[in-house]
């Protein structure tokens, strides 16, 4: 129904695994729905070796790179699709710096980490990360258009 551009824009935000063991499912899903985003996929899964590099296929060269593998696989994911204005900008805000020493308090790394290699949440970087991100983790029909009730009319 919006004309804005960015409106229908959508990011993919996960919960990793360090996030899931500490109970920090809630409270990241609340800031999202909080700030007026809106939720169009969500799903939990053990991740495999094979989807996460493709995920990371830029960091493969890096020396973190063998802990980090180790690390998002340690555990089920919470995975996630967002949608709303801005969501791609406006979520790595949200997230913080990747390293938590830099992170604003308030946000969710700088609220809750203290380290890179356990940074608690996943945001993409860019419009082009976010689309080829979503695909790799989401078939199509997973993905759900929905209208806020008070757009309908009830019958
Ligand atoms: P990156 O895409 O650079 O950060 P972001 O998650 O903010 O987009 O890196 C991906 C993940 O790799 C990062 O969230 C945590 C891990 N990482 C390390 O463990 N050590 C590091 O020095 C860096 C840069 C990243
Ligand atoms: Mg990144």
């Amino acid at each position: 129904k919006s004309s804005l551009p960015h409106a229908r824009e959508r990011t993919l935000i996960a919960v990793k695994p360090d996030g899931v063991q500490r109970r920090l499912i809630g409270q990241i899903i609340q800031r999202f729905e909080q700030r007026g985003f809106k939720l169009v996929g969500m799903k939990m899964l053990q991740v495999s070796e094979d989807l996460l590099s493709q995920h990371y296929s830029e960091l493969r060269a890096k020396p973190f790179y063998p802990s980090l593998l180790y690390y998002m696989t340690s555990g089920p994911v919470v995975v996630m699709v967002w949608e709303g204005h801005n969501v791609v900008q406006t979520s790595r805000t949200m997230v913080g710096t990747t390293n938590p020493t830099e992170a604003q308090p308030g946000t969710v790394r700088g609220d809750f980490s203290t380290h890179v290699s356990r940074n608690v949440v996943h945001a993409s970087d860019s419009l082009e990360g976010a689309k080829r991100e979503i695909q790799l983790w989401f078939q199509g029909q997973e993905l759900l258009n929905w209208d806020c009730c008070d757009q309908k009319s009830i019958s």
